[in-house]
């Protein structure tokens, strides 16, 4: 007589082995792995302890419920908790072997239990999405499960971190809840996220389109939507660089679960190559990148966005052992202008860094904001007032250092000192002014004696000069300096304390 704890090692073993041998080979074959292959690479070794393995759903529409194998236990994703760097992350993996990792009743259900847990005990999710979209069979129960991971989305967001990674199909409503976490990381060639699949592009707008030109990792990491912050090869090199990003974030809001790891780098040392990094001529571009790495420990950054809006850097680091968030404008592309893509990049990067109580390092060469009416007719104004308001209301220590030029009112955008900045520096060759010499002798001196108006205006405005008699600079320090101050004002601000004017919310521009 089979006993129940026979039942039970069968269910479980069923359990572990998602939608069968065949449909695992058919994921293998697309290049992708399974949901607990994933989880396996993401958290350290056997630390991962799953949870609710043996739910099942409830539904008997379309013979869900008339042979055995209809009712797969774990109904299509994996949850639980494990460890990455030994420290506690919740997870969900969408198993595209179960009903194509189709979200029903259960399958939902088993998500908003892990993200209550997880905004419990304050531990990051990343969820592994996989999946067909709403469970065709389940109908309304779909709909309403996706909402409840929704309202969870909201509710976490700002507490706890949230880091989506679309690793196959996530179509439809399903693109809403990574849409809502804090970062969106895709897989190259395998992955695709839109609203409305290429058939129904092809009745409603008569386009035709491949899944990979509407919403692959080239769309919406590649430059085009901004959707998503990254992409990987392959799932295997994604989920190793989400342990890297993971080891950068706190776990929470609570500002004792920053991370802190032994300083290896001196941060007294002292960094030459900064003395030579930028050009004497104004108009010839140089790496902004080249500035951070010098700057960081190790030289080693976490960009966020790397292939979108480049002419902003927004990456995180450490200094002295201590994760921040830098922010720098790259003379390379635009020519490192503020445009609609880079404001609304550094913005949203910016409030992450704020939620999270890490401080924020901005690095700026900015000549002003992309002039043209594609920028104005898209709303450049709407857009750059998100980064300016951001960093207005960002509280987290904000050290600002001018390399070159910040010109007009993207000057005051960059956390500026008026933006409540703690510690703001300029390079010698900065130039704080309204804008470049020969814009502004046209205009005042309508292109008359241009070479002597050149020569006095450049004299008067192209340094930082009048900034510092302002105290709107506090220093004007040398660039090898730089590493030093800012990780001995990152040890100072370590207990900066700052009260927000009480209020419901404030109504950022969106
Ligand atoms: N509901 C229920 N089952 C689903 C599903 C869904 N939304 N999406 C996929 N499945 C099932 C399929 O029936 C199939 O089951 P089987 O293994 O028992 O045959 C399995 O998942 C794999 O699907 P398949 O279509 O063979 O995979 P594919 O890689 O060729 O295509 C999709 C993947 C996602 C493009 C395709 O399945 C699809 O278009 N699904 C519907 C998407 C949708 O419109 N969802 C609702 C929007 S919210």
């Amino acid at each position: 007589k089979r006993t129940f704890r026979d039942r039970l090692s069968v269910t479980k073993e069923q359990s572990l082995l998602g939608g069968g041998m065949k449909r695992i080979q058919k994921q293998h074959d697309k290049g992708s792995l399974t949901a607990r292959e994933r989880i396996e690479l993401l958290f350290d070794t056997n630390s991962f302890r799953e949870v609710d393995a043996l739910v099942t759903h409830r539904c008997h529409d379309f013979g869900m419920s008339s042979t055995p194998d209809s009712i797969m236990p774990g109904d299509g994703v994996v949850v639980g908790h494990g460890l990455i760097h030994g420290r506690r992350v919740y997870c969900f993996a969408q198993d595209f072997t179960v009903y194509g990792g189709s979200l029903g009743e259960a399958h939902a259900k088993k998500i908003g239990k892990i993200m209550d847990m997880a905004l419990r005990v304050g531990a990051p999710v990343i969820g592994l999405n996989d999946s067909g979209g709403a469970r065709i069979q389940e109908g309304a129960d779909s709909l309403a499960g996706y909402a409840d991971i929704f309202q969870r989305n909201v509710d976490a967001s700002g507490v706890i971190p949230q880091i989506s990674v679309v690793m196959g199909p996530c179509a439809g409503g399903a693109v809403y809840s990574p849409a809502m976490t804090d970062f969106i990381f895709m897989i190259e060639n395998t992955s695709y996220m839109f609203v409305t699949g290429p058939e129904v592009v092809k009745t409603v707008t008569n386009e035709t389109v491949t899944k990979e030109e509407l919403g692959g990792a080239s769309v919406h990491a590649g430059g085009k939507s901004g959707v998503a912050h990254g992409s990987y090869p392959n799932d295997v090199a994604a989920l190793r660089a989400m342990r890297t990003l993971l080891e950068l974030l706190p776990s929470s809001n609570d500002a004792s679960t920053l991370p802190v790891r032994p300083v290896t780098d001196d941060p007294n040392r002292s960094v030459p190559a900064l003395n030579q990094l930028v050009p004497d001529d104004p108009n010839m571009p140089y790496d902004m990148k080249d500035i951070i790495r010098e700057v960081l420990d190790h030289g080693s950054m976490f960009e966020i966005m790397p292939e979108n809006a480049k002419n902003i850097v927004t990456a995180f680091g450490r200094m002295e052992g201590r994760t921040v968030g830098v922010v720098g404008n790259n003379p390379m592309v635009l020519a490192g202008c503020l445009d609609i893509g880079a404001s609304t990049k550094a913005a949203r990067f910016v409030r992450f860094c704020d939620c999270f109580n890490i401080p924020i390092v901005t690095f700026v060469d900015v000549p002003g904001f992309l002039p043209g009416t594609g920028q104005e007719h898209g709303g450049i104004i709407r857009h750059g007032a998100k980064l300016l308001f951001a960093y207005a209301q960002a509280t987290v220590p904000k050290i600002t250092v001018i390399s070159r030029k910040a010109y007009g009112g993207a000057y005051d955008v960059m956390s500026s000192k008026h933006l409540k900045g703690d510690a703001n520096y300029a390079w010698p060759g900065a130039e704080i002014a309204v804008m470049g010499a020969k814009g502004a002798v046209e205009i005042i001196f309508r292109g008359q004696d241009v070479e002597r108006n050149t020569a006095e205006y450049t004299e008067r405005f192209a340094n930082p000069m009048v900034a510092a008699q302002r105290g709107y600079i506090d220093d004007v320090i040398e660039p090898s300096e730089t590493r030093r101050i800012i990780c001995d004002d990152l040890r100072l601000l370590r207990t900066k304390k700052m009260d927000t004017i009480p209020r419901k919310h404030s109504n950022i521009p969106l």
